[in-house]
């Protein structure tokens, strides 16, 4: 059995656009005219790149309450902790092109900051889970990836050290981020963070209780493979 992946912290590691439009099966042209919030959005580019391509997109995540120059140590530092432990974990997450992971997190993580400090406050918002400071439905879309169940502990199939964020905490976390939802929720990934793969041991109640709160609930694949085929995955929520 491989070794598992763990990390001690939540890390500031972002995605870029493309990945992101990949990761969540979306094209921009749907995104267009819909008010769209990313969280946890960290140094990812999408909120930088979508505005650019003139989205109407806002990011949130509790590390903008530190400066761009701390942001930008801490986004370095977490990188390179990441690939080390990805090292030191052969056979846990297959990533076809190692090379082009690490410099598309080095390019979204420029990105981000090249925009931060003109977006400060407007499209980039210091705030967490499980309380968001947006009103009920201000949203049309709501993207959220990599912090929920990515950042369960080891033992429930995530790969934080400790049990902070614990079925409780995902449930409650959901319930924010559908209070903030008028349309759509869109989670990933929703597959265990340690081989072999197979689905997250929350995935089913968190469905359930997104269905609890009125959306329908779909499972639906995304194109961004990181290894854990077939349980490459998007949780859809509609409103209804
Ligand atoms: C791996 S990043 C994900 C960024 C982006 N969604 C992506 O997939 O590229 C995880 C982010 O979760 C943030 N985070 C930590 N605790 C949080 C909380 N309670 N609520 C929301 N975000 C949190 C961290 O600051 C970090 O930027």
């Amino acid at each position: 059995m491989a070794k598992a992946f763990s990390i001690p912290f939540v890390a500031f590691f972002g995605r870029n656009y493309e990945e992101y439009l990949a990761m969540f099966s979306l094209d921009e042209s749907s995104l267009r005219g819909r008010s769209i919030l990313d969280c946890p959005s960290g140094p990812d580019s999408f909120v930088a790149e979508g505005f650019k391509h003139g989205l109407n997109v806002i990011g949130c995540d509790p590390m903008y309450a530190m400066s761009l120059e701390q942001l930008c140590k801490s986004g370095k530092e977490h990188i390179d902790e990441c690939f080390l432990q990805l090292q030191q974990t052969p056979g846990n997450f297959d990533i076809r092109d190692i090379d082009k992971f690490r410099k598309d997190k080095y390019d979204a993580l420029e990105s981000f900051a090249t925009d931060y400090l003109s977006g400060k406050e407007t499209r980039y918002i210091d705030a967490s889970i499980p309380n968001l400071p947006f009103a009920d439905r201000s949203f049309d879309l709501v993207l959220s990836s990599h912090f929920l169940f990515c950042y369960s502990a080891v033992k429930d199939g995530g790969m934080l050290q400790s049990d902070m964020f614990d079925l409780d905490f995902h449930l409650k976390g959901i319930t924010e981020l559908a209070r903030v939802t008028r349309s759509e929720l869109r989670m990933t990934p929703t597959h265990s963070m340690q081989a072999p793969p197979r689905r997250h041991p929350y995935l089913d109640a968190s469905v359930k209780h997104l269905e609890s709160l009125g959306f329908k609930v779909t499972i639906e694949p995304s194109d961004y493979d990181d290894g854990f085929a077939p349980f490459v995955e998007i949780l859809v929520g509609r409103s209804s």
